[in-house]
């Protein structure tokens, strides 16, 4: 979206874990496994980027979202919001913060109070914070025109709305205190295909008009490959990729990349069938018990020895594209060798560089 990413970090993510943990107990509860829901994720979002987040479900976008928006604690690692850590920050030091950081949810019917009227909605953000009573409609008027509905629908209520107008209803919510990032879980996922790209266009207008800084949360990567600077891969707890937009769709190094790109129809079935595509079965692993070494490993075509061992450091290849394989693809001999390993790389991880044999490998077709 935006193309004016001054480098300065936002938000500052260092191996953050956010573990839940499951308790079992007649009498007293107890302490039986650990959710990994969220592994060891070093990642920055910079003032005015937006970051595509992708991965399937369960696993933990939506957990490291709510961990950066301080909804719930995180379990290891520290969280930084404009250069001060607020990992373990109290509600005093996180109120003047909240305004800063607001959410959009995917569900735009559940995320929205059904009692209350759209001014009430929007309205009770500005109240709360302290915008005088008699200001607070006017402002909601602001806000209903600026996402494109209309400011005589204030007295309505949510299911007086079609989808596609309640999520810009909590695009207006988000947006009444001014904040600087906006963290979107699969803002579109719930809508129409056609109104999706006006909900895109909005936020796209809207981070131009108030410098917005976004973290983009869905598991289709074609729904982010318009709309973010870089896109970062998750899987499992962790991230696989982390790449430029533009070069991760041209140039897929993780093998579980290339498999949600396979994953999206081509629209001509002829060079549907020529593609190269890998297909990855069945489901992710439990999270309770994460597989050794490379987390993706019993689903990986690719997968060998080292794999099933050792855990892959993300490494750092050409045009600040990161990739956490033994085995990757569409990168040359060269990359391979010159490619070191990237400081966010997970504490557990080994210090083991893809080997430049595996140059030129190309994805196993099915
Ligand atoms: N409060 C919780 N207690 C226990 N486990 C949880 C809790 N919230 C999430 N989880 C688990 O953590 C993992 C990550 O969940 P999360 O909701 O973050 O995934 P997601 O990537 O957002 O998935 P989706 O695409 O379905 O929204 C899942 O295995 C989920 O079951
Ligand atoms: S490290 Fe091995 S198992 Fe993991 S993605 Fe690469 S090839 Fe597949
Ligand atoms: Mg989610």
């Amino acid at each position: 979206m935006s193309d004016s990413t001054n480098g300065a970090a936002l938000v500052d993510i260092k191996h953050l874990k956010v573990f839940f943990p499951i308790k079992q107990g007649f009498i007293v509860d107890r302490e039986v496994a650990r959710v990994h829901a969220v592994n060891d994720v070093t990642l920055s979002v910079g003032e005015g980027e937006t970051v595509g987040l992708v991965g399937e479900s369960g696993c933990g976008k939506t957990t490291l979202s709510r961990a950066i928006m301080r909804l719930i604690d995180a379990t290891d690692g520290a969280l930084c919001f404009r250069g001060d850590d607020i990992t373990r920050a109290g509600r005093k030091q996180l109120e003047p913060l909240r305004r800063q950081m607001q959410m959009v949810f995917q569900d735009p019917f559940a995320s929205l109070n059904p009692r209350k009227r759209v001014v009430q909605i929007i309205g009770q953000p500005l109240q709360l914070h302290g915008t005088p009573r008699e200001k607070v409609e006017g402002r909601v008027r602001e806000l209903l025109s600026l996402v494109g509905l209309a400011p005589e629908h204030l007295n309505r209520f949510p299911h007086e709305f079609s989808g596609g107008q309640r999520q810009r209803i909590g695009v207006a919510r988000a947006l009444a205190l001014e904040p600087r990032l906006i963290v979107l879980d699969e803002p579109v996922s719930a809508l129409d295909v056609s109104v999706q790209a006006q909900i895109i266009n909005l936020l796209d207008d809207l981070q131009d008009e108030f410098k917005l800084t976004y973290l983009f949360v869905a598991h289709d990567l074609s729904v982010v490959r318009h709309v973010s600077d870089r896109i970062a891969v998750m899987y499992l707890g962790k991230l696989m990729e982390v790449s430029p937009s533009e070069e991760l769709y041209t140039k897929p190094i993780h093998p579980y990349t290339f498999a949600l790109l396979s994953a999206i129809p081509i629209p001509d079935p002829e060079e549907n069938r020529r593609r190269d595509r890998i297909v990855v079965s069945g489901e992710p692993p439990n999270p309770i018990d994460p597989p050794s070494g490379c987390v993706f490993h019993p689903r990986c075509p690719r997968a060998t020895e080292i794999c099933r061992e050792v855990e892959p450091p993300l490494a750092r290849y050409p045009n600040g594209h990161l990739a956490a394989c033994h085995h990757p693809l569409n990168v040359s001999a060269e990359e391979i060798k010159a490619a070191q390993k990237d400081e966010t790389s997970p504490l557990t991880c080994g210090d083991e560089l893809p080997s430049p044999d595996e140059a030129g490998a190309s994805p196993t077709a099915t």
